[in-house]
């Protein structure tokens, strides 16, 4: 037995492993994004639209949100397809293959199901063969302990290449007659490709916080939830509810400080950043960081105006839309900071490491990636086909055959098939 002390100094007896004999040290590794992509559905809704929808005016909305449009999912578009879009944009720019990926992490607030997870069936879509996947789920604040989990395994050396993706079709679960709600939402999603490397930068440090006292602020209630037997019959099953005063007042006071305590951690301070990504939630909240902070404006980073609040998706897609127009330069330092329901809220300090980089160049590494798709895409029926092929009896295999030929000639549209996830 060996005297052992834990980060607290706190002192605990372990048992030593007799299977690990000589600790063999695994060399520091850091995490740095190499690719970055995001999607959003082309259906817009403005302001204007939404005047024919609920009692509001674009007056009221830009003055007191900075929203102008925000982006809505068509009937095919659904997470997974917009995630594995974004995805796909991510793997084009870091010029790595699907099958190259050891980890795949989605936070959302809306997932297909709540098992498979989204992450499970955009790893399928892709081919991406030898990751696991699974999503997170921290509302708002999804993206940055996503990115934070996925960063630190490939430091400790276990994975060397990751995908973390924020996606949302909020439009999906929204209170169209609420107009203190439906008015701020919008749908897309946003992706990184994080790589292990000896060359120092990337993910620097992050805090993540959570104050589950307040996790009544904003709800969106689901199998069983204590909302849904509530007697004023507020809460609806899968539909967002929000106190938008209190997770305003709640935003503004954590914006600031944790940003800052993820700086002060590692010896930095807020002036010291080039850029800050904060959660697109309202553009009221985003001036109130630079004002805490106490950094100019233009150092933070807005797109709410065209895209509202897209949760876990928006610092995703801010990120990807700030590097595809080069207001990221190699070298820079930025801060990304996020709250929302739970409540959660964090702040990430990254070094930005990527040299600029074009569209897909149309090299082999390009060929084999589509390759890849397109395998993934055969591969799915194949693979189930065959599943049910060892379940059944010759007689049985037949009839259920015959029985989904039948379904679908009766009810050829009730869900998109596999093939327009692609
Ligand atoms: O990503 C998750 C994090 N979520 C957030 O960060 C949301 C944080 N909260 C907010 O952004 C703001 O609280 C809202 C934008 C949701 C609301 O803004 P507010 O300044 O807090 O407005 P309010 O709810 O206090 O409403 C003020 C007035 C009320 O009328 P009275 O009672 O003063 O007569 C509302 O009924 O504005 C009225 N109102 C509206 N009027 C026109 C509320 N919503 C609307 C609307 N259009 N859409």
């Amino acid at each position: 037995m060996m005297g052992m002390t834990n980060h607290q100094g706190r002192s605990r007896r372990l048992y030593p492993s007799r299977i690990i004999r000589a600790a063999r040290p695994r060399p520091l590794r850091y995490a740095h994004v190499i690719g970055w992509g995001m999607e959003v559905p082309s259906e817009v809704l403005s302001n204007f639209d939404l005047e024919a929808i609920v009692d509001t005016n674009d007056e009221w909305i830009v003055t007191r949100t900075g929203v102008k449009e925000r982006r809505i999912a068509e009937q095919r578009e659904t997470t997974t397809s917009l995630a594995t879009r974004a995805a796909q944009k991510a793997l084009d720019i870091a010029d790595v293959l699907p099958s190259e990926i050891d980890l795949i992490i989605v936070a959302t607030a809306t997932p297909e199901h709540i098992f498979p997870s989204t992450a499970s069936m955009v790893q399928d879509f892709l081919g991406a063969s030898n990751a696991g996947a699974c999503d997170l789920s921290a509302a708002c604040t999804g993206f940055i302990y996503a990115l934070d989990m996925a960063a630190n395994k490939i430091r400790t050396g276990d994975i060397n290449n990751a995908i973390v993706i924020g996606a949302e079709t909020l439009s999906r679960v929204m209170n169209w007659s609420d107009r203190g709600t439906c008015i701020l939402f919008g749908d897309g999603a946003g992706a990184v490709v994080l790589q292990g490397s000896d060359v120092p930068g990337g993910i620097l440090n992050s805090v993540l916080r959570s104050d589950g006292s307040g996790w009544d602020l904003l709800t969106l209630p689901t199998v069983g939830s204590r909302d849904t037997y509530l007697e004023d019959g507020s809460h609806e099953m899968h539909r967002i509810y929000m106190d938008g005063k209190g997770v305003y007042r709640f935003a503004t006071r954590v914006i600031g400080d944790s940003l800052r305590q993820a700086l002060d951690q590692i010896d930095l301070t807020p002036d010291q950043l080039n850029l800050v990504i904060p959660h697109q939630a309202n553009q009221r909240i985003i001036n109130y960081a630079a004002k805490s902070l106490k950094i100019p404006e233009e150092k933070v980073y807005s797109n709410v105006a065209r895209f509202g609040n897209t949760s876990a998706a928006s610092i995703a897609i801010a990120l990807a839309e700030a590097a595809d127009s080069e207001r990221i330069k190699p070298g820079d330092l930025l801060g990304l900071v996020g709250f929302g329901g739970g409540l959660t809220w964090g702040a990430m300090v990254l070094e930005w490491s990527a040299l600029p980089s074009t569209r897909p160049t149309y090299s082999l590494t390009w060929g084999r990636r589509q390759g890849q798709y397109a395998m993934a895409g055969l591969r799915r029926p194949v693979v189930r086909w065959w599943r049910r092929l060892m379940l059944l009896s010759p007689t049985t295999w037949v009839a259920a055959l015959m029985r989904r030929l039948s379904r679908r000639h009766r009810n050829p549209s009730t869900y998109p098939s596999d093939g327009e996830h692609d």
